[in-house]
Formats: structure tokens, sequence, C-alpha cells
């Protein structure tokens, strides 16, 4: 089975408007005709709409980094999956680590954001990974066993198809430190396994695993290579046109 890969920029909290519509313009232009990976990028919320009219006729999807589980009412400050949808969005990450550990979102919370996004048509990217000290300590496994658990809780086989995650060891956000490819795809293989163990082999082989963690274009190709990365989601690389580039061509 092979699976299509998927090389997701997340924004973060940066750029400013022009910025944004600026990396749109100059991506859709570089990436122009690369067809055999999916590509996309997700900017801060109030930039999906503009960047999704900048990219639309392209071949790169837009994402949100985060959406509210609600279909509408009274939840001053959150955005639903139908907003999302209504302006472009194709792709939610779901619980990134800068969410499950500087804004307290539970898994339980993923949980119930993951069967909505699911719902709407739209695609999660579901985010898992250990802190240093869990990995240290020896339980990175048992870390993601419980996020996974936690966050696809309830999903039907057909959906969880659908699904993306995203395997970004904490220790490696931001910091440079990238996972070896050997490290990367340990954990990956791991998932897989607990995907077959709760659904079945078919499903495993279904879902796209991302490594996320200080990829750039020059450690991407390595860790692409491994059989069971099935794509990059890539943080500050992603705020410029030629690092991004660089990662999509070596997938
Ligand atoms: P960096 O690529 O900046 O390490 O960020 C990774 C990440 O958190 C992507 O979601």
């Amino acid at each position: 089975m092979t699976r299509r890969l998927l090389i997701a920029g997340n924004w973060k909290m940066n750029l400013s408007l022009a910025a944004s519509l600026e990396l749109a313009e100059g991506l859709k232009k570089a990436a122009a005709g690369i067809n055999n990976v999916d590509i996309a990028v997700c900017p801060p919320s109030v930039y999906v709409q503009p960047v999704a009219a900048a990219l639309k006729g392209s071949n790169i999807g837009v994402g949100a980094q985060n959406v509210y589980f609600e279909k509408e009412g009274a939840f001053t400050g959150e955005i639903s999956v139908g907003m999302l949808k209504d302006v472009g969005c194709q792709y939610v990450i779901l619980g990134h680590s800068e969410r499950r550990h500087i804004l307290g979102e539970s898994s339980e919370i993923v949980n119930v954001k993951t069967h909505a996004v699911l719902a709407a048509g739209l695609i999660p990217i579901v985010c898992v990974g250990e802190l240093l000290k869990e990995r240290e300590a020896g339980t990175t496994e048992l870390v993601i066993r419980k996020q996974f658990d936690g966050s696809f809780s309830g999903v039907a086989a057909d959906d969880m198809k659908k699904c993306v995650i995203a395997y970004e060891p904490v220790w490696a956000i931001g910091t440079g430190k990238v996972a070896t490819p050997e490290q990367a795809e340990e954990v990956h293989a791991a998932i897989r396994k607990m995907i077959e163990k709760n659904y079945n082999k078919e499903v495993a082989e279904s879902v796209r695993i991302q490594y996320g963690g200080s990829v750039n274009d020059k450690n991407a190709k390595e860790i692409l290579a491994k059989p069971n990365v099935d794509g990059a989601l890539v943080g500050g690389a992603s705020l410029k046109v030629d690092p991004f580039l660089g990662i999509i061509k070596s997938a």
C-alpha cells in the first residue's frame, strides 16, 4: 500500500496578513506542478480565509491550527468547523503539544474535536508526542498510547482511515534537536501497531503518520525515506518559501 505523503506547514502565531499572502503566493508559484505529494499550510485562524483565497485552484491545501467542537452558539472567542469549511479550510491540526502543554488541552477535548472535524468532512491532523523527561524515563510509547487511545476514542474505522497523525516529540519542537530517522521510525511503527490493535491492518496501513520537530530542508530527506513516515508537519522552516519547498522536494 502506498500512502501519499503530506507536507504541512504549521505557521503557529507568526506572520502578518501581508507576509502570509506573500508566502502563499510564493509557494503557489514555486510548488506549481508538484503533484506526487499533498501540500498544506496552516496559517493563524484570522488568515485562513485570505490565504485559502490566494491558494484557490493551486495544489496547496489550507488548514487551521485549532477549532472548537460545538456547531454554533454562545462560545465567545471560538470558531466552529463549519466556519473553517466555509472559508476553504480542508485540514485542522488538533492537540498540538503547544495546546496540550501551554493551554491544558486534554486528549478528551482533542477527541471531541476530532469527531467534530470528521463529521464536517475535514481532515484532522492529530498531534501526539512525549516530553524529554518521558522519553528519558522510557515511557514514550505509554504516553503516546494514552494520547492515541484518548484522542481517537469512538472514531469508526472508515473515519480513522481519513485521519492524519503527527508524531511530534516535544523535545524536538523548535529546538533544532531533530529526532534521528531511526527514533522517528521506531515510534511511527509503534503508532501503526496501535492503530492495527484498535482497528485492523487495512486501517493501520491507510493512516498517514507525519513527523514533526525541527524538520528542515537538510534533514527532511532521510526522515521521509523511512517506511512509516508519511510526511512532515513543519514549524519554523515553513515560514519561508525556499526551506519549505526544499522539504516538499525531498518528499
Ligand atoms: P518546528 O519545525 O519549528 O520544530 O515546529 C514543529 C511543530 O511544532 C509543527 O507543528
